[in-house]
């Protein structure tokens, strides 16, 4: 019988995610599947949640991955938080801002937004102005904009919400395993991530952690969280406790491989991992300029595992992209919304952030480049 999946090339995914999956991580997925609540997965689950909170930096006991991807971790944020009504500001720079404010809105909070030009941060000194005298229930932002490759001030943000009533939700899908994030250090209470950018994993679940600030509010809540399945007052049963409750069927082979990908990073050491990024970007951004290409974003607020440059004048954009795919088995990434056309996303998120990947990019697109 024909079989599709014998065709499938192995293509270098240097786009905005998914990223490149270690062979460890692959062999974890054909380990062999355990029922949900045996007692060798329960211990699984456990040591995944200690290698979560290491590399969160938090102490924070609800921490877990939600099944489904990063949006799923958007989702379980917001709608275990917010109540209809609520009082919720948005700080925007880019797509995944946008999709949080699509999100809240739904969920019939009174949505604020602080919106910021595509390529730019959110600047801290006006997002001071826009909390005198006012407390949202929820300051939300993104720590690693995608769209744009914006790393946004989530510390200096932080700062601005010391002591004050609001809890402090971050998305940090693409940033969590490929540069710092501080949870309890930068006082955030809600906080999601992806499994298929710098945790080099498939796509399919998506880390949250929840303060203690937090599970108060969602356990003291005047109305049922209104979404059954990332209602996390019962997916709490299933990952704490010595008496394990069936929520739903977990996703067993997914959660080997975060496991894998998790212990991964934590033998390299966190450090070394976020230089290697680092490195990379360096590296990259050096080649990219050395061929008289323009990065979008200023230096100091770039993110190393999310480059975006701005494609040449007179260049095909789809053209291009299509033949490192086709002729170079490579994958980058298109610019989205207001930057569609006008940028390349380069991503070097975690196994992907390596210097043989750097070197066959950068030959690979001159050669495009030429023609
Ligand atoms: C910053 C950010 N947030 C959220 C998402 C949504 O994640 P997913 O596509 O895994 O649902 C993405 C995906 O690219 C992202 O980059």
């Amino acid at each position: 019988m024909k079989n599709l999946l014998n065709n499938v090339e192995e293509v270098l995914l240097m786009g905005p995610g998914p990223s490149c999956v270690a062979g460890p991580v692959y062999d974890a997925l054909g380990v062999y599947t355990l029922g949900h609540l045996d007692p060798y997965f329960i211990k699984i689950m456990d040591e995944i949640k200690v290698l979560l909170r290491k590399l969160m930096k938090t102490n924070n006991r609800l921490t877990i991955p939600v099944s489904g991807t990063g949006s799923a971790g958007m989702e379980a944020c917001f709608v275990n938080l917010i109540e209809p009504g609520d009082e919720v500001l948005i700080l925007i720079n880019g797509v995944f801002g946008t999709r949080m404010k699509d999100v809240a809105t739904r969920l019939g909070a009174e949505v604020d937004t602080l919106e910021f030009e595509w390529g730019k941060p959110v600047e801290p000194a006006k997002v001071e102005e826009k909390l005198k005298g006012k407390t949202y229930k929820i300051v939300a932002v993104v720590h690693a904009e995608t769209s744009t490759g914006v790393r946004n001030p989530v510390k200096n943000i932080g700062k601005l919400l010391e002591g004050k009533d609001s809890l402090f939700l971050v998305d940090t899908v693409t940033s969590l395993g490929g540069i710092n994030v501080d949870m309890d250090g930068w006082g955030v209470d809600a906080m999601y991530s992806g499994t298929q950018k710098c945790l080099s994993c498939p796509p399919g679940l998506s880390p949250v952690s929840f303060s203690e600030r937090a599970l108060e509010v969602i356990m003291n809540r005047k109305t049922k969280v209104p979404n059954w399945y990332l209602d996390m007052s019962m997916i709490v049963n299933y990952w704490e406790g010595n008496k394990r409750a069936y929520h739903h069927t977990a996703p067993i082979n997914m959660l080997y491989a975060l496991y894998q990908a998790l212990l991964l990073i934590i033998e390299e050491g966190m450090d070394s991992v976020f230089n290697r990024h680092l490195e990379n970007h360096t590296k990259l951004v050096k080649g990219l300029e050395n061929m008289g290409l323009e990065m979008l974003v200023e230096p100091r607020y770039r993110l190393p595992m999310l480059n975006s440059v701005k494609i040449p004048a007179g260049t095909d954009d789809g053209d291009v992209r299509s033949r490192l795919r086709n002729e170079h088995k490579i994958e980058i990434g298109a610019g989205l919304g207001p930057l569609a056309g006008k940028i390349w996303r380069i991503g070097l998120m975690g196994h992907t952030a390596r210097e043989e990947n750097v070197e066959r990019f950068l030959k690979a697109l001159k050669e495009v480049l030429k023609r």
